[in-house]
Formats: structure tokens, sequence, C-alpha cells
């Protein structure tokens, strides 16, 4: 049995998603077939709860030069991140002088606001690329893995951070004691360390079985990230539900005493016990639903295809590796992928290689029916695609399970 990475207990696997490649790996028709494959399973700690993976993906595979996510791709994420910005300027960041990092600045949406405020911040993002959009919105990055060292060497040159924030990239990171010990070089004293991301609890009562995946190293509950904070010689003050990508929480994160711990901790930590987020049996029944999805969701597709139904999947998430490599999902069954990513488009997805294309191709002509693999961004996708269902097209979703809208 493998231990965990929090705190060396026992992880007890609960699925195994069997050999899967690297979910962001778009592959060009020349280098198809050099993605680089894994076993993706997931486990629960019987000790500290953190959910996790049982083998990690060595991060050069995942992050690098051609890492082609862009937080920018969603409007409702752009806004959601200029919101958060403005909140933090007008409170932990109103001092003299203040210092905020950003751990994951991708493309710079979070951290242009605060450059425009004339704040003095920095990115770190390994992925050089994206780190290129950023600079080019005027934000300072350090394209480098965020850990103990480069936090000191930031912290040297910089000086202390009031705010360390990150969002959807502390559950990627599996050497996560390295990540603590460089926010307790760089945070300030009475600093506050922000994660925000996928929340356990909404995944399970989802069955959103596609958000693991290799970079989804953890799936955090409350329970777990406060764990992980107390084991690092932090405390959770502080958490916060958001409804982008899903379902998300935002933690703060402090050193012991500097911050009232919130009633909302204490709240959120119960209504986990209460609803089995810590019992085995929790994701031996979550096991259960994510086999019966992917029998109906192949199924759903295997008659559409007798029918002579057309179907075309939209949204080239990390997240759909996990349903085409684990379902078996290829372009006899889905042609093409429709993604508003410049780097996605004219490459194959993952694995099966289903080709990727620009939105622009949805309407050409528009299908019987699409299949929607950014259902997290369903709104905002299915408000700027109307037209599609006004035409007599439908979606399919298979979260919470397979059902046609
Ligand atoms: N924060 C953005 C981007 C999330 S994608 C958002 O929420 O939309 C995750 C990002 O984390 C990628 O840009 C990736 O390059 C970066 N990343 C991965 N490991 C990292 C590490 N150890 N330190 C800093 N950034 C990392
Ligand atoms: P997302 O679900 O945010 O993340 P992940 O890749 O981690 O699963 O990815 C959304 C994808 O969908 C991204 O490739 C951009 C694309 N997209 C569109 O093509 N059109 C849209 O309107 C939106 C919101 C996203
Ligand atoms: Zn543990």
């Amino acid at each position: 049995m493998v231990q965990c990475r929090i705190c060396g207990g026992p992880v007890e696997e609960f699925f195994d998603f069997g050999r899967q490649p690297v979910s962001d790996s778009f592959v060009t028709p020349q280098t198809a077939g050099s993605e680089f494959y894994f076993r993706l399973a997931a486990g629960v700690c019987a000790e500290c709860t953190m959910v996790q993976l049982v083998e990690e993906v060595p991060r050069e595979q995942m992050f690098h030069e051609d890492y082609p996510y862009r937080s920018a791709g969603s409007v409702v994420m752009r806004e959601h991140f200029e919101k958060y910005a403005h909140q933090l300027l007008g409170t932990e960041l109103a001092g003299e002088d203040p210092f905020v990092v950003e751990i994951g600045s991708n493309d710079g949406t979070m951290l242009k606001t605060i450059g425009r405020a004339g704040v003095r911040h920095l990115g770190v993002d390994p992925s050089a690329q994206v780190a290129g959009f950023a600079r080019a919105e005027g934000v300072r990055v350090r394209t480098d893995f965020f850990q103990d060292g480069s936090a000191r060497e930031i912290a040297a040159a910089d000086g202390p951070a009031n705010v360390i924030f990150s969002a959807n990239t502390v559950s990627h990171i599996a050497y996560i004691d390295s990540v603590f010990r460089g926010v307790d070089a760089l945070l300030a004293p009475d600093g506050i360390f922000v994660i925000e991301d996928r929340y356990l609890g909404a995944i399970i009562a989802q069955n959103a079985f596609d958000q693991i995946y290799d970079e989804h190293f953890y799936l955090f509950s409350v329970t777990s990230v406060r764990a992980m904070a107390e084991r690092f010689g932090f405390e959770l003050a502080d958490v916060e539900p958001l409804a982008v990508h899903g379902g998300s929480m935002r933690y703060t994160i402090a050193r012991p005493g500097q911050r009232a711990v919130s009633a909302a901790v204490t709240e959120h930590v119960e209504r986990e016990r209460e609803t089995g987020l810590t019992r085995p049996e929790t994701y031996h029944r979550f096991a259960q639903h994510v086999r019966e999805s992917c029998r109906e969701l192949v199924r759903l597709l295997t008659e559409l295809r007798e029918e002579g139904r057309s179907v075309v999947a939209y949204g080239a998430t990390a997240k759909s590796a996990t349903v085409i490599n684990y379902c078996g999902i290829g372009p006899d069954l889905v042609p093409f992928i429709c993604d508003n990513t410049p780097a996605k488009q004219g490459r194959l997805a993952p694995g099966t290689h289903i080709p990727v294309r620009p939105s622009e191709d949805f309407a050409k002509p528009y299908p019987d029916y699409a299949l929607l693999f950014a259902w997290n961004h369903a709104e905002e996708i299915m408000a700027k695609e109307r037209e599609f269902r006004a035409a007599g097209g439908k979606w399919i979703l298979y979260v919470p399970e397979v059902h046609i809208v």
C-alpha cells in the first residue's frame, strides 16, 4: 500500500482507471503516440482523509513550454479572478507597499488586475508559453516551479509576501511538503496563503469522476486541507465555497494564532463527516457510479452512431482525457472536439487521438448532438451556443449522470 504524501498514513485505493496518457498532452499528427503514460488510480488516506493519486507523473511531463491550458479561455473565470483581485486590493493588499505571489499564475488572468493597480507581485509558473502570455499583460513572472528553494530566493530578493495565492495548482503538486516549507520561508508573519481548488465534496456528490487525472494529484476537502495545514505548521483559518469549475472551495491558511478561525471551518468539517466524505464506503459507492456512467455513455454514443446521428464534443478539457481513455472513445464515436484554445487546435487529444478544431467549426454545420466535456462551463457555453439548441441540437452531459438536454 502506498503512503500518504501528507501524513505517511496508508492510502486505500478506490478507483483504477488503468493506463492513461498525460491529460494536457495534445499531440500533433507527427508526435501522436509519444504521449507519456502512467497508471491513473486514486485512493484515500485512512488517517488524514486526503484523496490522492497513487502514482505521480514526473512534473516535467506535465508542465513545460508546450503546456496549453489558459485561464483566460473562460469569461466566467476571468471575471472570477478579477473580482478576487479587487477584493485582495481592498483588504490584505491595502497596506504600505504590499507584495503578492501567485503560484501557478498561468497566463496572468489573476495578476494582471494586481499589476495594473501598481502593486508589487510575482507569478511563479514553470510553463513558458503561458508565462509569456502573462508577461504580455504586464505581469512579472518567474518561469519556475514553486517549491522550497525557489520560494527562498523570492523571499531574499523581494521580501516577505503579504499574500500567497494559488488557484487550481497546489493540488497539482505532489511534493507538497516542499511547497509549505517555501510558504513558511516567504510568507509575512501575518500574511495569508490562499488556495482555491475543485472541492472533493462536489466531486463526490456529482460523480464528477473526470476531475481525477494526472494534474489533480490531490482532491481537497476542508477536513483534509485542515489536516495538511496543521501537519506543515499552519492553521486553516477560513473556507468559502465557490461556484466555479463545478464546485470549488477557497481555503485561507495562516500561521497558527495569527487569524481568528471562522465557524465555517468547523461547520464544513462537521458536514463532511455527516455526508460520509471521511468514510471508505463513500468511495466504493463512487467507484460503482463511475463504472455505470462510463458504460452508459459508451452505450449512448454507440446507439447514436448506429442511428446515423452526428455527434461532436465541446471543450478539449484535461478532464476529458480520463473519459475518452477510460471509456475508449475515439474519432469513430466522436469525430472531433471544438475548443477555443489556439494551442490545442489542430492537435489530437491524448491517447485516443480525437482531433481538436476551433470553436467556429461547431456550426459548420451543427451536429445533432454535442458531448459537453467542459461541463463545468455549461452555463457559459450553452449561452454562447444558444443557436445550436434553437436549431434542434441537443447537449449530452455525463455529470452527475449521463443525460441529454
Ligand atoms: N491558476 C490558474 C491556472 C491553473 S492551471 C487558474 O486557476 O486558472 C495550473 C498551472 O500551475 C499551470 O499553469 C502550471 O504550469 C502551473 N504549475 C504546475 N506546477 C507548478 C508549481 N510547482 N509551481 C508553480 N506553478 C505550477
Ligand atoms: P477547463 O474545464 O477549464 O479545465 P481542464 O482542462 O482543467 O479540465 O477547460 C475548459 C476547456 O474548454 C478549455 O480547453 C477551453 C475550452 N472552452 C471553450 O472552448 N469555449 C468556452 O466557451 C469555454 C468556457 C471553454
Ligand atoms: Zn494522510
